[in-house]
């Protein structure tokens, strides 16, 4: 190495240390944002190619999620339909059209937040996965979880709802509330299916709608 050259790298590592004293640490940060991609991406991968439950041999395509994996709002269903499973893509369907409208409405675009279900891949006839089938896949969505760190997780309906808040009550009594996860916040409401299937019923909307402003308060999106 030349002298210059040696005198430049030892004046930039003074001058980071300098920063990294007074807290500055976007060059760390970079690191790992994409140390978070690589993984998650792997994840990804993973998830496409798994075989850990009978789910796999009748799925079209497993859908791992999409969306900012910096999030800080992430949604979680319960598993792939039939559209979903055809496309590889997380609520593309009927429910996935009012999902996006939700998240317009919440002053979001469906790319800034994350989304994702408790189960990769399509139970048969859109069936309830069964306990077996969750534990199975609980790794994938907990890891998504960790590796995203959402500030706030809306959970849409009972079984994604069940996954992070396990207590024994209706989607009525609990919708509304926030849940302690580690430092995230768990926000259950009712989800986008049972929407459509009570479309007559208003109130319905008019709960989630509030459920969703309590989430844009703590998000600063009011
Ligand atoms: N319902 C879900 O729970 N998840 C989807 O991805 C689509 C419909």
């Amino acid at each position: 190495m030349s002298g210059k050259t040696d005198h430049l790298l030892h004046s930039l590592g003074e001058k980071l240390n300098f920063l990294a004293q007074l807290g500055v640490d976007f060059v760390f940060v970079e690191e790992k944002k994409s140390r978070k991609s690589d993984f998650l991406l792997s994840l990804h991968e993973k998830i496409l190619r798994c075989r850990l439950c009978p789910l796999a041999d009748r799925r079209e395509n497993a859908v791992p999620g999409e969306g900012h994996f910096d999030a800080p709002l992430m949604f979680v269903g319960e598993a792939p339909g039939a559209d979903e499973d055809t496309q590889g893509r997380p609520f593309v369907g009927r429910a996935g059209q009012l999902l996006t409208r939700i998240i317009e409405a919440m002053k979001f675009k469906r790319d800034d937040v994350f989304i994702t279900n408790v189960v990769k891949c399509r139970p048969p006839d859109n069936r309830t996965p069964s306990k077996e089938e969750i534990e199975a896949c609980q790794p994938y969505l907990l890891a998504q979880v960790e590796a995203i760190q959402p500030r706030v997780i809306v959970t849409l309906g009972k079984v994604a709802t069940d996954f992070f808040v396990p207590v024994d009550v209706s989607m009525s009594s609990i919708r509304g509330n926030f849940f302690e996860f580690g430092k995230i916040l768990i926000m259950p409401t009712f989800h986008p299916s049972y929407v459509i299937r009570n479309e007559g019923n208003r109130n319905i909307k008019k709960l989630v709608w509030q459920d969703m402003q309590k989430v844009m308060s703590v998000l600063g999106k009011k």
